[in-house]
């Protein structure tokens, strides 16, 4: 493969992603970041300088394996020290799937600042891939707030919750518009917005996806929402998902497509539709209340101006607490029928693991909890921890995590005992150990609510076998999917409800699982997975991935 060179520069730069002027994490002047546009065995070589004036940064490639990398995944104090102001740091990685990725930062709420990217991954010329299309679209979408990551970071862990409310507006390719004529009544924290919102910013004007009448399209879709599930509709126009998180799937026609924070998808659709007019494509909040406008971009049919707008209304996304429909949604997306199921090969799952989610407290402030640990990482990169022996000690003083839950548990109700535990523990898999996770939800502090949680695992992709209502029990295992399961890198568990995954450890090194909400994995949702333990040791840890925690006293000698 080639070898590709990026030379990035981070900084904050003023910016109106919505017409109201705020700033923004930049990578080279650009938001969103430079798209990293590969083939299948090219080397990814990205040189970051880290301009921010007191902020230190790291990059996480979502979707990508980093198999024999295990250091490049950027993740903050699990793969390396995040890079301090003025510093430098080389990310070098292959990628050796086709698909549709991208990456942020994985640090702090840095994501929610506006710091991500596409990543595209073709594949090798002369492999044919399971659908065809005459052009190509990419689109990146996300959920937009005026207060900064900061105040909104602070608020999270703050006594009483200061909590920073829906977001005031969603973002397509990095646009969208403020409007406040369009924002429901009550749902303006910050009203004086509109004062300043200027609404012929160029940065602001709406996203255009151009097309030819007549042409098939391959759209690339991916979200890095911080909060929102998410609702993308193409008006007049049925889409076909074809790819999702980087693998293929049975073609499943679609007029709506949910998106949770962290998925990725790409759909084809033809652009059959009357070719005198344009059409909105639109992005709604579901599984939470909605109180934020549409997030719209122009379908652009050649030739009428882009700035020909529609004059039929912006679209509607099903109800948002239709969950038997998202459920139902999910529940269509399967392998494609190329694909190999390798679970004769496997023989089954060596071992489950159960992880209940719960909300909690801790000493008055909200926490999210897994088998009651919240986590919170060690200030010392675990893959460090497992690369140098004289740094294992600190596993020992946090213990690993419980393997499942109390049994008996009722997920109905808010927890009993509200209080939950602080851990920084690891789950250690042995190399090539088949496990399967049951993602358990539940009910969360507050009586009658439960939420959406897309689980996204670094390192891999994993089978999703199955979805439920309820509590997950022994006798589900004979209705889940063994025969066409999809492979993705993320999937949600829907409120009280439940989901299980398969995958095999089969890629030494340290990787989070974790809810893909930014202020939920903030507030302690996620695990850390060992994997081969044994051949860490053996892991060349660049020391630019050190300096921080106990690796301080590795540099020194
Ligand atoms: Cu896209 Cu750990 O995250
Ligand atoms: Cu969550």
């Amino acid at each position: 493969g080639a070898v590709k060179h990026y030379d990035w520069t981070i900084d904050y730069d003023f910016w109106s992603p919505d017409c109201v002027e705020k700033l923004i994490i930049s990578i080279n002047g650009q938001y969103p970041g430079p798209t990293i546009d590969a083939t299948v065995g090219d080397t990814i070589i990205v040189k970051i300088h880290n301009k921010l004036p007191t902020e230190s940064v790291v990059i996480h490639w979502h979707g990508i394996r980093q198999r024999g990398t295990p250091w490049a995944d950027g993740a903050a104090f699990v793969s390396q020290c995040p890079v301090a102001p003025e510093d430098e740091y080389t990310y070098q990685f292959v990628v050796d799937n086709a698909g549709t990725y991208f990456y942020h930062g994985h640090h702090g709420m840095q994501r929610a600042a506006g710091f991500y990217g596409s990543l595209i991954v073709r594949p090798k010329a002369g492999t044919v891939e399971p659908f065809q299309y005459d052009d190509e679209l990419s689109i990146i979408v996300n959920d937009w707030w005026h207060k900064s990551v900061h105040d909104q970071e602070r608020g999270l862990y703050s006594n009483p919750f200061r909590w920073v409310g829906e977001p005031q507006s969603l973002l397509i390719e990095g646009r969208g518009a403020y409007n406040c004529s369009l924002v429901p009544v009550g749902a303006v924290p910050n009203s004086g917005d509109c004062v300043t919102c200027n609404a012929s910013a160029p940065q602001c004007q709406p996203y255009v996806l151009p097309v030819t009448a007549g042409k098939t399209y391959r759209l690339r879709i991916a979200s890095v929402a911080s909060l929102s599930a998410l609702n993308f509709i193409l008006e007049g126009h049925n889409m076909t998902v074809v790819e999702a998180d980087g693998n293929y799937v049975e073609p499943v026609v679609v007029d709506n497509l949910d998106l949770y924070s962290g998925e990725s998808y790409s759909v084809l659709f033809t652009a059959n539709q009357d070719p005198t007019r344009n059409y909105w494509a639109g992005l709604n909040v579901r599984g939470r209340k909605p109180l934020t406008p549409t997030g719209l971009a122009i379908l652009n049919y050649l030739p009428n101006p882009s700035t020909l707008l529609p004059t039929t209304p912006t679209p509607v996304s099903p109800l948002w607490n239709d969950y038997n429909l998202s459920l139902a949604q999910a529940q269509q997306i399967k392998a494609h029928s190329s694909l190999e199921i390798p679970f004769n090969e496997w023989s089954g799952s060596d071992r489950t693991i159960s992880l209940l989610n719960t909300q909690n407290k801790l000493n008055g402030v909200n926490k999210w909890a897994i088998n009651n640990v919240t986590l919170v990482p060690l200030s010392t990169p675990y893959l460090a921890v497992y690369t140098y022996k004289k740094l294992k000690k600190v596993l020992s003083a946090t213990p690993p995590p419980p393997l499942t839950y109390t049994p008996g548990y009722d997920i109905f109700q808010p927890p009993v005992n509200p209080n939950t535990t602080v851990g920084s523990g690891v789950y250690e898999f042995k190399l090539n150990e088949v496990i399967d996770v049951v993602i358990q939800n539940a009910n969360t502090l507050t009586v009658n609510a439960s939420e959406i949680h897309p689980w996204h695992l670094h390192g891999h992709d994993f089978y999703v076998l199955g979805f439920g209502n309820g509590v997950f029990t022994s006798n589900d295992y004979d209705n889940l999917n063994y025969v066409n399961p999809p492979l993705r890198n993320t999937v949600p568990v829907f409120p009280y409800g439940w989901t299980v995954i398969r995958f095999k450890a089969d890629n030494p090194g340290v990787w989070p699982f974790h809810c893909h909400i930014e202020p939920h994995f903030h507030m302690g949702m996620g695990v850390i997975f060992a994997e081969g333990t044994d051949l860490l040791p053996r892991i060349r840890l660049p020391a630019q991935n050190l300096g921080c925690g106990l690796t301080k006293d590795l540099i020194r000698g």
